[in-house]
C-alpha cells in the first residue's frame, strides 16, 4: 500500500519515530508542553505502531 509512491509502512515508521522522540523529550521535561499532550500522543503512538506492525506483517 502506497501514498504518492511512498510505502505506508515506511511513512508510519517515520511518524512513530517522531512520536517517540516527542514522548521521550516531553516525558523527561526537556521540552515543556501541557502534559495532557504527552498522554494523548502516547495513545496515538500505540495505535500508529499497531497499524505499522499489522501492515508490515501483511505485506511480507
Ligand atoms: C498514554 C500513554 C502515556 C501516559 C499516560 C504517560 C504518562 C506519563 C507520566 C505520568 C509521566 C511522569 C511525568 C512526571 O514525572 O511528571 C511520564 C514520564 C515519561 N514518559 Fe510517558 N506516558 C505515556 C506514554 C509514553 C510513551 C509512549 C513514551 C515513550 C515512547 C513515554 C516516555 C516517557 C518518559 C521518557 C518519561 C520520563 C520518565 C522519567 O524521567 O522517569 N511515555 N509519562
Amino acid at each position: 500500500m502506497t501514498i504518492a509512491g511512498i510505502s505506508l509502512v515506511l511513512l508510519l515508521g517515520i511518524v512513530n519515530l517522531i512520536l517517540i522522540l516527542f514522548q521521550v523529550s516531553t516525558g523527561k521535561k526537556w521540552v515543556k508542553i501541557h502534559f495532557a499532550w504527552h498522554r494523548r500522543l502516547g495513545v496515538l503512538l500505540l495505535l500508529t505502531a499497531l497499524v505499522h506492525a499489522v501492515l508490515a506483517y501483511l505485506s511480507r
